[in-house]
């Protein structure tokens, strides 16, 4: 795929030109604090880069899931807070998205300024499955450009997403590729072209059934996948290990012990921890012990007991792993990293790859949001992706229709 840049455009003039800029606020919020401005720090080169060449520029982005109607808790207004104190630029906030609000505050922007438009996600167009439904919100987001106006998608962690602001748009207005997403695509393309060996793949999270298809992906790709998080409890399960009150995927045991098979033939060896933190309750201040993955029955919570973080022996294990590597990208936390009991497992595999002689890349919210809760910095990792979903789906090599809408 090739795609017009952002230099194209700033190279063709800017000035006095409003540019619509699709770009990822989706930041966690703490009431009205953001606790992570990784995405908006990270959305701020693009828009710094437009503004000082003069552009009026239009913010679209999204926050959460609303269900098509605007909600307070949903508003971007902590994140265009937050983003106007890092800005060298005035950054003004719509009270509305295609509305009167967002209308005379765009007539009446100047040049080198950026105006927020309101969550993308409080009109129930931006999302519809329908192609004349999304097309007519697209329409009005372009007819606030007036007549020379350009899309720039900045907005990695929506490139999986068939939305008005990040699909549509860009069939109605020259578009281009913002840097963001340029660095974002080249990282993942590391892995998955040309990957130095070993390549080491640590995944964690809740859920396996969010995992299924990048793994699916990686087996016969990466040399050793790491298993943490909670769909660990699966993988204990799938080899006849009793997980106690731990998170289960049953229907998905099956699907695990083909995955196991297939990657024994393909020469990628899973590692599925030896020993498991085990608490009497999901409690920052529960009793906990470590006891070993086969024995997770055995603590003294019985039955009772949940598997809320991987223990010492395998972080060991795993950090030994990484620190082997060439190439690594780890999704997903160990354990309930904001329980600081169990917040181990993360913290080891944090610091594993930052004193790896390889190539590390985080991706994943809530993997970014745990290195960073934990103290890490993000020049410590080789990358931090702003995308989650996003980079799973390139992983696991899906056609993302943010980026081939760009393709000229
Ligand atoms: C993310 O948080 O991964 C992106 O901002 C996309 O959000 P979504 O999963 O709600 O589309």
């Amino acid at each position: 795929m090739t795609f017009h840049t952002l230099n194209e455009l700033i190279a063709d003039g800017v000035r006095g030109r409003y540019i619509l800029v699709r770009s990822d606020l989706n930041v966690p919020l703490d009431g009205s604090e953001v606790t992570d401005d990784g995405r908006i720090k990270a959305s701020l080169p693009v828009l710094t880069k437009l503004t000082d060449a003069g552009a009026r520029v239009l913010v679209t982005a999204h926050l959460g899931r609303p269900k098509g109607a605007p909600e307070e808790k949903y508003s971007l207004k902590p994140a265009a807070t937050r983003l106007a104190e890092l800005a060298s630029f005035k950054v003004t906030l719509a009270g509305d998205t295609v509305g009167a609000s967002a209308k005379e505050l765009a007539a009446s922007l100047q040049d080198g300024e950026a105006l927020v438009l309101e969550n993308v996600r409080f009109d129930a167009r931006e999302t519809s499955k329908d192609d004349a439904e999304r097309g007519a919100f697209a329409d009005e987001l372009v007819a606030l450009t007036r007549d020379n106006g350009a899309y720039v998608d900045d907005a990695f962690g929506a490139v999986h997403r068939k939305h008005a602001s990040v699909y549509d748009v860009a069939t109605r207005l020259p578009s281009y590729q913002g840097d963001l997403v340029h660095t974002e695509v080249e990282v993942l393309r590391k892995l998955t072209t040309d990957t130095q060996r070993p390549y080491v793949v640590v995944l964690g999270g809740s859920k396996v059934s969010d995992k299924l298809a990048v793994i699916d992906n990686l087996i016969g790709k990466a040399d050793t996948i790491l298993v943490g998080g909670g769909m660990l409890f699966t993988f204990l399960a799938a080899a006849g290990h009793k997980v106690a009150g731990s998170l289960l995927e049953e229907d998905q045991i099956p699907v695990v012990q083909d995955y196991l098979k297939r990657a024994a033939d393909a020469g990628t060896e899973f590692i599925v921890p030896t020993d498991v933190e085990v608490a009497g309750k999901f409690a920052a201040d529960a009793d906990h012990e470590t006891v070993p993955a086969d024995g997770i029955e055995g603590s003294s919570f019985g039955a009772q007991g949940i598997g809320l973080d991987i223990g010492p022996d395998s972080a060991a294990a795993f950090a030994s792993r990484i620190k082997g590597a060439k190439t690594v990208f780890w999704n997903g936390p160990m354990g309930v990293f904001e329980f600081e009991a169990f917040a181990g497992g993360t913290r080891a595999i944090a610091q594993a790859l930052t004193e790896a002689d390889a190539f590390t890349v985080v991706g994943g919210g809530d993997s970014a949001a745990a290195v960073r809760t934990l103290g890490f910095a993000d020049d410590q990792f080789g990358h931090i992706s702003t995308g989650g979903g996003a980079s799973l789906e390139y992983l696991e090599g899906k056609e993302l229709p943010g980026l081939s809408v760009l393709d000229r």
